[in-house]
């Protein structure tokens, strides 16, 4: 139980502290997007990446994700299609699930790796926000 509340407030912090940082963490983001996002997605997140041709599921046009919202990013969705908590369909099966890529496995420090792992979605996400047509 106080191990779950620590990580609750690990997590708040983490997010406050991302949040603080809003250029540096798109800039993180771009290269993180480029290293795992772009094959599918595309470099510029029209969803034209080289391995699009060959899904049977098209990979969606991240630039549009505001758009297709009445106009607001959805970001905490973002998050968790990215961390692997929402399920669609390519992110679970042919898509890795990613909060568990971008977790460094290290007993030693459970919740850096967490916190890591946090860190990396929440500045993928920003950088999406920061695509939006
Ligand atoms: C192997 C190809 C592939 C990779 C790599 C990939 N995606 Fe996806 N992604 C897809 C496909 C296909 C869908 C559509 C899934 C569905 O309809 O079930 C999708 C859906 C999404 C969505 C939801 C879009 C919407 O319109 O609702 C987001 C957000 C997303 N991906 C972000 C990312 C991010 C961020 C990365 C990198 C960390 C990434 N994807 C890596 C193929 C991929």
């Amino acid at each position: 139980m106080r191990a779950t509340v620590l990580g609750m407030a690990f997590s708040v912090t983490s997010a406050l502290l991302a949040g603080s940082a809003t250029a540096e963490d798109a800039g993180v983001g771009a290269a993180l997007y480029g290293e795992w996002c772009a094959a599918c997605h595309g470099a510029s997140g029209l969803g034209d990446g080289d391995m699009a041709g060959v899904m049977t599921i098209p990979s969606p046009n991240l630039t549009l994700l505001a758009q297709n919202n009445d106009g607001v990013f959805p970001m905490l969705d973002v998050i968790h299609i990215v961390d692997g908590r929402t399920g669609v369909r390519a992110h679970g099966g042919m898509m890795p699930v990613f909060g568990r890529v971008f977790s460094s496995a290290d007993e030693a420090n459970p919740y850096g790796s967490v916190l890591e792992a946090r860190g990396r979605v929440l500045s993928l996400a920003m950088y999406l926000e920061s695509i939006q047509k």
